[in-house]
């Protein structure tokens, strides 16, 4: 039986989330400039996009580009935002064929204006696709999104909107930029490190996480596979004990 075969449809992650790592090191190995990585890390966006909507996944997002990595080289931040315009003016068709929804968090502001005309553009074209919503992070950390929902909360908690005590964690939810998807259940990091580098820090609270030492151009369907077989094996407790969940 083959991986896909072996998963169960039943227990397919709504909502997956990838930090997308290692095109610069698959590059170097192959002698070569680092955004020769991010031109091929983009095949694999296409593969796995493809893959999670196929299986059933609801939401996929994808860690693109943090707040951090604006302090890389110029030139290598120029090439990255001009692979994206690019991308996404070939690939809206396809998304369009495939019937996915294409949405973003992040600061975008601080997006080139090419760029963020483009993202509109894209958005707009797909706002009715509704196999999947793949969703970018751009320009995104979590720290951000906190600080701008605890700034929102500050705002209306001051203009008597909203009172100290209905500050709870459902409420926080709606304040961050992630309010209209559920949490992941599943984080993928590939390129062997083990970090979360300041991706959806509250979202996964309760998410399982899966590192894999391929690099992102390397990653696979079969890969994405790999994840979810692994997820499936696992028992999310959820601060219940082993017997409590088996009762259930
Ligand atoms: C991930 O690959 C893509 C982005 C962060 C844009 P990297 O560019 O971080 O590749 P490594 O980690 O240097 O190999
Ligand atoms: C995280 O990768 C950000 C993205 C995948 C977009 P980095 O390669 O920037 O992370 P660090 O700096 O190694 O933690
Ligand atoms: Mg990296």
């Amino acid at each position: 039986m083959n991986l896909k075969e072996k998963m169960d449809p039943v227990k397919i992650p709504e909502h997956i989330a990838i930090i997308m790592d290692g095109n610069g090191r698959w590059a170097k190995g192959k002698g070569k400039f680092r955004i020769f990585g991010h031109q091929n890390g983009v095949g694999t966006v296409k593969s796995i996009t493809e893959a999670a909507a196929e299986i059933g996944v609801k939401y996929l997002t994808l860690y693109a580009f943090s707040t951090e990595n604006w302090n890389r080289p110029k030139l290598e931040v120029r090439a990255l935002m001009e692979l994206l315009v690019d991308t996404m003016r070939k690939e809206t068709p396809t998304l369009m064929k495939n019937n996915i929804r294409l949405s973003f968090i992040g600061n975008l502001n601080d997006l080139p204006e090419k760029c963020q005309k483009q993202l509109e553009q894209t958005m707009a074209e797909t706002q009715n696709n509704t196999r999947m919503h793949l969703v970018l992070a751009l320009s995104y950390s979590a720290k951000w999104d906190l600080v701008q929902a605890i700034k929102k909360i500050a705002v209306d908690t001051r203009n008597g909107k909203l009172k100290e005590d209905e500050i709870n964690d459902q409420l926080i939810d709606k304040y961050l930029s992630t309010n209209w998807m559920p949490h992941p259940e599943l984080l993928i990091r590939t390129s062997g490190e083990k970090r979360i580098s300041n991706f959806l820090l509250w979202e996964i609270a309760y998410s399982e996480l899966y590192f894999t030492d391929k690099l992102w151009p390397d990653f696979t369907k079969e890969d994405l596979y790999q994840a979810i077989l692994d997820f499936q094996n696992r028992e999310r407790r959820f601060g219940k004990t082993s017997e409590q969940i088996s009762n259930q």
